[in-house]
């Protein structure tokens, strides 16, 4: 083994910060996640609203990757990207998706599970009109996930919009938007001594959250 690799076997953190008690917990996982996202702004953690995305395209693959989550209430999660991406047309394929939330400095974890539909237009113009005018721009110029040639192709399509849309308000492509999951599955998980953590998971069935307790 190299030193680096010696190093990463090496490593480990015992959790010892909070517990997870039936008793604490909200009987509505929307309302038990905010209570754990207002307690990850609170503690000021670094991009508390990063999450791992997964989706899984047609032939079963899956892949995951980082976006950001804007706006959630009664048990949907809203994140804007561009349509035509890997993401986008892999939830076009299968509309199954996961969401995990990793905040290290609360030695926490939640996954969520659910399905995605498109937001609507008005709610994904009212998120693009808020956006910096520089990452309207980017959100015309950017084909996201399609091959480029090199940096200079991108910057080309940055110029080419900047002109396209001088002195006038960047309007928001129909390839780019809001998503909504509906989720039907959590799990709120909270690090414990010796790797014997807390997991508490929400399922729907019949309309009706069941609650139940996982095995570290
Ligand atoms: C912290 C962070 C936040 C991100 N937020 C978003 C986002 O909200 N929307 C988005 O389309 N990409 C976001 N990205 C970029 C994605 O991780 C990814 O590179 C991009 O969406 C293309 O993914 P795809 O090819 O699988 O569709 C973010 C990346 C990071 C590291």
């Amino acid at each position: 083994m190299d030193n680096l690799n010696n190093h990463i076997a090496n490593l480990r953190e015992d959790f010892t910060k909070g517990t997870l008690n039936e008793s604490d917990l909200n009987k509505l996982p929307d309302l038990q996640f905010k209570t754990w996202m207002q307690q990850a702004v609170d503690g000021k953690i670094m991009e508390p609203q990063a999450f791992n995305l997964a989706t899984v395209n047609k032939d079963n693959k899956p892949a995951g990757r980082i976006v950001y989550l804007r706006d959630f209430s009664n048990n949907q999660f809203y994140f804007y990207t561009n349509f035509n991406s890997r993401k986008g047309s892999e939830i076009g394929q299968n509309n199954y998706v996961s969401a995990c939330f990793f905040y290290p400095e609360l030695e926490r974890q939640i996954r969520i599970e659910g399905t995605v539909q498109k937001a609507n237009d008005d709610s994904s113009d009212d998120y693009f009109n808020n956006r910096p005018r520089q990452s309207q721009i980017g959100a015309w110029s950017s084909p996201q996930s399609k091959i480029i040639t090199n940096r200079d192709e991108l910057d080309n399509y940055i110029l080419q919009n900047e002109k396209k849309f001088e002195n006038k308000p960047v309007t928001r492509p129909e390839f780019w938007g809001g998503y909504i999951i509906t989720a039907t599955y959590y799990e709120f998980w909270q690090g414990r001594k010796n790797r014997l953590h807390d997991r508490i998971c929400y399922e729907l069935k019949n309309n009706n959250w069941n609650i139940f307790r996982l095995a570290p």
